[in-house]
């Protein structure tokens, strides 16, 4: 087995089965008719883009503030030295994001967990083994025009969600680093992070499976890796979010 096919056992997909009188197809389309027989392209046909009134975003994105003007290395400096909000006193350090500045794909959060907290780097611990497991099953690798985020910089005791004013004393950051990144997409990776990217209070149920817009930037939403972890038979869903994304990303050349 290969590296690929050990993924998507990982992702609950294989073996990839194939009615004998279909000619031979792709493995992500083999696995899209396992899935239902083409669902994500109907959805993608049957849905528009979302329309948005995100409380949060004002019309720089990133606030008319300072933010809004800080180049990477001022912007990586603002976040280390932040103490804006409760959560700096209870975390070890801020994590700002990894990957590359220049990326098409954005991978977005919720927030560092202990093992983030304690290596200063987004999803190195079960969670980040899974999301980048998900990476490879749609030929992405961290950090190879990959950029992975978080909402909040700094880990909420207790792995608690980041409540509204820490999120939104947090999101500037976040938005700066899209503007700087211009990212092709944004894959926003459950709930929390959904919401504050798309000004939203809605459940994941009723945002997946639909492209979002940020700013112009598509955004897909999908199941958090940590809540994958928990709840496994839903990976197959996650598969069809990542296939939505693939082709969302396709479609704009
Ligand atoms: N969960 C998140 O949302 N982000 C991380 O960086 C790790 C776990």
């Amino acid at each position: 087995m290969n590296r690929r096919e050990a993924v998507l056992r990982e992702l609950n997909l294989y073996p990839l089965w194939q009615r004998r009188n279909q000619p031979a197809q792709v493995a992500t389309d083999a696995v899209a008719s396992r899935l239902g027989g083409g669902e994500a392209d109907t959805q993608r046909s049957a849905m528009g883009i979302a329309a948005l009134n995100p409380s949060y975003i004002s019309s720089s994105i990133s606030g008319s503030g300072e933010i809004a003007n800080l180049d990477w290395p001022q912007l990586k400096d603002t976040v280390r030295d932040c103490a804006a909000c409760r959560l700096r006193a209870g975390c070890t350090q801020t994590v700002f994001g990894v990957g590359d500045e220049n990326a098409d794909w954005l991978f977005v959060g919720e927030g560092p967990g202990a093992d983030e907290d304690a290596l200063g780097e987004p999803f190195v611990g079960q969670a980040g083994k899974l999301l980048d497991n998900m990476l490879m099953a749609i030929k992405l690798k961290r950090g190879r025009n990959v950029y992975i985020a978080n909402v909040v910089k700094c880990r909420p005791q207790d792995n608690r969600n980041p409540a509204p004013d820490e999120i939104a004393q947090c999101l500037p950051y976040l938005q700066r680093q899209i503007e700087l990144i211009q990212p092709g997409l944004i894959v926003a990776l459950g709930k929390v992070a959904s919401n504050a990217l798309l000004g939203k209070d809605a459940t994941l149920a009723s945002l997946r499976g639909k492209l979002h817009d940020y700013h112009g930037i598509p955004v897909i939403v999908t199941y958090h890796p940590a809540y994958l972890l928990r709840s496994p038979a839903e990976k197959a869903k996650a598969w069809q979010d990542l296939r939505l994304a693939v082709q969302t990303m396709d479609d704009r050349g």
